[in-house]
């Protein structure tokens, strides 16, 4: 399964089987958030077989069975949001070539039950469910690709398939409220709404993947 596929493929999957998480898939996993810690300084931790964060009352009301978690430590604020956002998504894209079901999480779970060390100046920006689903999911159901901007069509070729992946980009409470504007060959990538930084950094990973590497570049 390549990135393309997997985007297609990801959906938020909340029930979870028994079965563990166990090796390679595990050690393929942690490779993913060694790789996106040192790229951006972040301390994303793999938790694994440790059922509390998603035991209690407000998690229970979405998620069962859920005992692996990706905690997303990274620096405070909003841009270490937005690397957390695009670095988990990565580590999801991966989670999901390797045969398991994900869900990100910012309310629905228990920090404080969590056992991970969080240093100063750095936060739990949210969480990844991760395991084997009971069901594959549906994803929800794709907006318009023209929502996400501002520029009119016809696009070019590369910023339609980068839409065209923003558009099966996970978000809190799906409200995908981050928007593109183009100009000439470089693309402005605005947040919006509640985890807005999370969902950029999500987005933006979307958005590269489908775009492809050449003929445009992020605004500075
Ligand atoms: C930053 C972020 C926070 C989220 N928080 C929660 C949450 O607290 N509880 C939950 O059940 N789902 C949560 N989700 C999952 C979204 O509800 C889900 O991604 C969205 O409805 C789109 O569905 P899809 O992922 O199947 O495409 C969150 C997603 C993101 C990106």
């Amino acid at each position: 399964m390549d990135l393309h596929e997997a985007i297609r493929a990801r959906h938020a999957v909340r029930r979870h089987t028994d079965r563990r998480v166990e090796d390679p898939v595990a050690a393929e996993l942690r490779a993913a958030v060694d790789a996106a810690n040192a790229a951006a300084d972040l301390a994303i931790q793999l938790v694994l077989d440790e059922p509390k964060a998603f035991a209690g009352p407000r998690a229970l009301g979405q998620f069962r069975g859920v005992k692996n978690y990706l905690a997303l430590i990274g620096p405070k604020g909003a841009q270490g949001a937005e690397a957390i956002g695009y670095h988990g998504e990565r580590i999801v894209l991966r989670a999901v070539q390797l045969g398991l079901a994900t869900c990100w999480v910012g309310m629905t779970y228990s920090k404080r039950a969590m056992p991970v060390s969080v240093r100063p100046g750095q936060e739990i920006h949210a969480a990844v469910a991760l395991g084997y689903g009971v069901t594959a999911g549906e994803g929800h159901k794709p907006r318009p690709i023209e929502v996400f901007t501002s520029a009119a069509p016809p696009f070019p070729d590369w910023f339609r398939r980068g839409l065209e992946a923003v558009q099966l980009a996970p978000s809190a409470m799906n409200q995908q409220r981050f928007r593109f504007d183009l100009m000439g060959d470089s693309v402005r990538a605005r947040p919006g709404g509640p985890y807005g930084q999370v969902d950029l950094g999500i987005a933006k990973c979307h958005f590269e993947i489908g775009a492809g590497r050449d003929g445009w570049r992020w605004a500075d």
